[in-house]
C-alpha cells in the first residue's frame, strides 16, 4: 500500500560571524575554559551582531536549504519556525522569513517548545504533509539566545549560542515500512510541572519585559538523559527498529556529558553521535538542524541512512524523530 512520506529535499545552516571563546567569557564572569570545557564540552559559541535578528539567521539557513533542495520559495506551501527568541512578540518570525523569501501564498507560523522546538516543528510539518494539507514545507530552527541571557549569571551565560538550521520537506511516496525514505515517525512529549527548573523570568503578559533565562542546571541534567533515552526508545520501538539499526544520532547540543550519558545508557557507539557542542554551544531550537547540516555537509549522513533526531528543553518538552535520509 502506498502512503505519503515527508521526504527531505535539502538542509542548510547559518552561524553568525562573531565567535565568543571561553577565554573571552572568563574576562566577563568568574569562570574558566577548564570549568566550561570539563562540565559541558563547550569551547566557543557564535553570537549575533548588534541588529542581527533571529529572522536574519533563519533566512540565511533557509536560502541554503532551498538551494540544496533545488527549489524556489514559490514552491513552498508552509513555513514553520521553531524559536524561543522571536524578532518581536508578534507577528511570528516565520512571517518575516516568508516575506524576505518572497513567498506570497500558503502559511507561516512559529512553534514554541524551546530547545525541543525543531522536533515539535518537524512533527507539525510531517503531519501537515501526511494530512495532505501541504506538499512542500520549510522547517526552521533559529535562535538568538544571546539576547535572553543574563550576562552576569555564570551558571547560564556560558552555555548558549546563536544560529539557525533549516530543512525542506516534500510529500513523496512510501510503502509504509522502515525502508521508506522520509520521516518514519515523530514522538513529542511535555510535562508542565517542571516549569521552575528552566524558564524565562519575563514576558508580555507577566512582566511586560523580555526577561532572562533561569535554569537549575543540575536538576535539568538529571531529567535530560532519562527523558531523551525514553523518547529515542519510543521512536525506535514504534518504527520496529533496534538502536543498532540506526546509523546516526543527531541530538540537541546542550552538554557533551548529556550526549555521552544518553549514548552509554542506550549502548550507542559514540562515533554514531553527531556533536557540535564544542564549537556552537547550546543553540536551543537551532541545535538539531545545525548538527544535521554539519553531518550532511561533511558527508557523514548519506542518502538512505537511518537518522534519529532528539531534544529536550524548557517546559519540560522533549521528543525524537526517526527519518531515512
Ligand atoms: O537545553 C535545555 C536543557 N538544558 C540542559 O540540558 C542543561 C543541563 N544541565 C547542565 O548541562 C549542567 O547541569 C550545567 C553545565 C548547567 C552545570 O554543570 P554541573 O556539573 O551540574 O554543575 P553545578 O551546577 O552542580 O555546579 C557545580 C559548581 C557550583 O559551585 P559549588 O556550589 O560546588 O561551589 C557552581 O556554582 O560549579 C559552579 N559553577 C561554575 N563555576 C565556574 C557554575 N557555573 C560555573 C561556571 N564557571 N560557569
Amino acid at each position: 500500500m502506498s502512503i505519503i512520506r515527508s521526504q527531505v529535499l535539502g538542509c542548510g545552516a547559518f552561524l553568525p560571524e562573531t565567535v565568543l571563546t571561553n577565554e573571552e567569557l572568563s574576562a566577563r564572569v568568574d569562570t574558566s575554559d577548564e570549568w566550561i570545557a570539563a562540565r559541558t564540552g563547550i569551547r566557543r559559541r557564535h553570537v549575533a551582531a548588534e541588529g542581527e535578528k533571529t529572522s536574519d539567521l533563519a533566512l540565511k539557513a533557509s536560502r541554503a536549504a532551498l538551494s540544496r533542495a533545488g527549489i524556489g520559495a514559490d514552491e513552498l506551501d508552509l513555513i514553520v519556525v521553531a524559536t524561543t527568541t522571536p524578532d518581536e512578540t508578534f507577528p511570528a518570525t516565520a512571517t518575516r522569513v516568508q516575506a524576505e523569501l518572497g513567498m506570497t501564498r500558503g502559511a507561516a507560523f512559529d512553534v514554541q517548545a524551546v530547545c525541543s522546538g525543531f522536533i515539535f516543528a518537524l512533527s507539525v510539518a510531517d503531519n501537515f504533509i501526511k494530512a495532505g494539507q501541504a506538499r512542500t514545507v520549510l522547517v526552521i530552527g533559529a535562535e538568538t539566545m544571546s539576547r535572553l541571557l543574563d550576562w552576569n549569571d555564570r551558571t547560564t551565560c556560558v552555555l548558549f549560542g546563536d544560529g539557525a538550521g533549516a530543512l525542506v520537506l516534500h510529500a513523496g511516496e512510501g510503502e509504509g515500512g522502515i525502508a521508506d525514505r522520509g520521516v518514519l515517525n515523530t514522538k513529542i512529549f511535555s510535562d508542565g510541572r517542571m516549569h521552575d527548573l528552566l524558564y524565562v523570568d519575563g514576558g508580555p503578559s507577566s512582566t511586560q519585559t523580555t526577561g532572562h533565562l533561569r535554569m537549575q542546571g543540575k536538576e535539568v541534567f538529571k531529567h535530560a538523559v532519562t527523558n531523551i533515552a525514553a523518547a529515542i526508545e519510543a521512536s525506535a520501538h514504534d518504527a520496529g527498529v533496534t538502536i543498532s539499526d540506526i546509523d546516526w544520532f543527531v541530538p540537541h547540543q546542550a552538554n557533551q556529558r548529556i550526549l555521552d550519558g544518553t549514548a552509554r545508557k542506550l549502548g550507542i557507539p559514540p562515533e554514531k553521535v553527531i556533536s557540535t557542542v564544542a564549537d556552537q554551544g547550546n543553540t536551543s531550537a537551532a541545535s538539531v538542524p545545525l548538527a544535521l547540516a554539519t553531518a550532511v555537509n561533511d558527508g557523514r549522513i548519506k542518502q538512505g541512512d537511518l537518522v534519529l533526531l532528539e531534544a529536550m528543553g524548557g517546559g519540560f518538552t522533549w521528543g525524537a524523530a526517526l527519518l531515512r535520509w
